[in-house]
């Protein structure tokens, strides 16, 4: 099965997830695309959702494919998230933020009673780091904030490339006008230690650290589906 189909997969199952009525927040990349095209068919043969998206690429999607959009002013509590992850570890603890809609992603999946994380088993690690954590930055005093964090990830015996996130040859820019730094720490041995030295600095607006949010993850392999529930 290639990965496509793989992503396919998990996103079916998790869509029987999806209650009638559900008040659902709608993850960004490119396994939540897949779960938005299987939601939009259901949604086409008469399942009632109210989708709330977690940046404006999924939300041109929904709005594409026909899933009902509100947003989280309008929508404030939620049943459901289901989105992706660039790394799963036991404790479902996540780094997400590869699509650079970390900071719309988190804010969406704590307002939901429930998180789904789907996934093929690539994203699957025993500790999270091997992908960079990307940490959402204000622009202004981006070279005070990359020295703060330097010295605060060393506190705690974290260190690595700090990169600006480019694309086209400028500076990525988030849906919320944010930058993003891509840390190369490797594997992060506490990464509830890492979440709260990165909150504590000013010019950080969010990290990819998603700790204690996920409550299942759905995880694809070429040899069937599982569901995983946090080991705690
Ligand atoms: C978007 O900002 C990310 O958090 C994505 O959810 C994550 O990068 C997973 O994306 P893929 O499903 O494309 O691997």
């Amino acid at each position: 099965m290639d990965a496509r189909q793989l992503k396919i997969e998990a996103a079916r199952v998790a869509l029987d997830h999806v209650a009638n009525g559900d008040r659902l927040g709608i993850g960004t990349g490119s396994t939540a695309e897949e779960f938005v095209r299987l939601l939009a068919q259901k949604v086409a043969t008469g399942l009632k959702v109210t989708g709330v998206p977690t940046s404006e690429r999924t939300a041109a999607l929904c709005t594409e494919l026909g899933v009902p959009l509100s947003t989280l002013d309008e929508t404030p509590e939620l049943d459901l998230t289901i989105d992706g992850a660039d790394e799963i570890d036991p404790a479902l603890s996540l780094i997400k933020g590869g699509g650079g809609a970390l900071l719309r992603e988190k804010i969406v999946a704590s307002a939901s009673a429930r998180m789904i994380v789907i996934a093929d088993r690539s994203k699957l690690v025993d500790a999270l780091g091997r992908f960079p954590l990307p940490i959402e930055v204000n622009r202004f005093g981006l070279r005070a904030t990359e020295i703060a964090i330097r010295a605060a990830s060393a506190k705690i015996g974290l260190s690595g490339p700090l990169d600006l996130r480019m694309t086209a040859g400028v500076p990525f820019v988030t849906d919320g006008g944010h930058f993003i730094l891509d840390a190369s720490f490797g594997r992060i041995p506490d990464p509830r230690a890492l979440s709260n030295v990165l909150h504590a600095i000013p010019g950080v607006v969010e990290h990819g650290l998603f700790i204690g949010l996920a409550s299942m993850a759905i995880i694809a392999g070429g040899d069937g589906v599982e569901t995983i529930k946090p080991a705690r």
